[in-house]
């Protein structure tokens, strides 16, 4: 795992920009996994400014609320056309989310699966965290080998993201998510994290044990994974010091 620790959340977010644009341009027909949260929200603003071409990208994002119409004010559908989707030149057929409305929630959850593997599997998946230690809606005791499939949220989860509703008790308890075994399919993995109160989860995803305790340190067995840091989230790291050194002192062909 590489661990890069941005001075502040925009020097952060900057470097994980750069490595997607790095990625993008060198594969235009780039198969991006996306995230939403707040997490992610400065890393698609910079995106956008950094003007490049979207229009042969193909996108799949990693979970959304059952029950949610996609014009729903708190549904990912209408997080990621508001906070990307709308202001690059991605082709409307290129992209997936799942589906919040789905009837038959297996059936179309193994249609997720399909649609990833017939579009040549996930080239890069972009991540954040959870407070627990969930990537996508992986809540603690997920699965390491899980699939896409409807996931029940922890208390924690939906404290959290109360504020997108206006209250803890309208936040969906049931969420469609891809699996952390579908996580761990993508040929890259950059993993975000923010503030102070994820410091505990990164530390746990970055240097405890794998366990599905804490599904982001499954994380630890990818060949490829990277994690983005601000001194906040990384301030639980024993081996800080260390990241930094690496990072600092890479040959010359690895820097961005
Ligand atoms: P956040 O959520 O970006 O809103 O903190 C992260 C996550 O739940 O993965």
């Amino acid at each position: 795992m590489e661990v890069i620790i941005g001075p502040n959340k925009s020097d952060a977010v900057q470097s994980a920009a750069r490595i997607i644009a790095k990625e993008l341009r060198a594969c235009p027909r780039l198969v991006l996994g996306l995230a939403t949260g707040s997490t992610p929200l400065l890393l698609y603003r910079e995106l956008v400014a950094m003007k490049l071409d979207w229009s042969r990208v193909k996108t799949f994002n990693l979970d959304e609320y059952v029950g949610l119409a996609p014009d729903h004010p708190a549904s990912y559908h209408r997080f990621m056309w508001e906070n990307l989707f709308r202001q690059v030149n991605i082709n409307k057929e290129c992209v997936h989310i799942p589906d919040g409305r789905a009837g038959d929630i297996p059936a179309y959850c193994a249609l997720y699966e399909e649609s990833i593997r017939a579009a040549g599997g996930i080239d890069l998946q972009v991540l954040g965290i959870g407070t627990e230690g969930h990537i996508g809606f992986n809540e603690p005791t997920s699965s390491l080998a899980s699939r896409t499939r409807i996931k029940t949220l922890t208390q924690q989860t939906r404290a959290d993201n109360a504020p997108s509703f206006g209250g803890q008790d309208r936040v969906p308890h049931h969420v469609i998510t891809m699996g952390v075994g579908t996580i761990m399919e993508a040929r890259q993995i950059l993993l975000l994290a923010f503030g102070k109160n994820k410091a505990r989860a990164v530390a746990e995803a970055v240097e405890g044990p794998i366990t599905a305790m804490c599904p982001a340190s499954v994380l630890q067995m990818h060949p490829t994974a990277k994690v983005v840091l601000d001194e906040a989230a990384a301030s639980r790291l024993k081996r800080a010091d260390y990241y930094r050194w690496v990072y600092d002192n890479k040959p010359d062909w690895q820097k961005l």
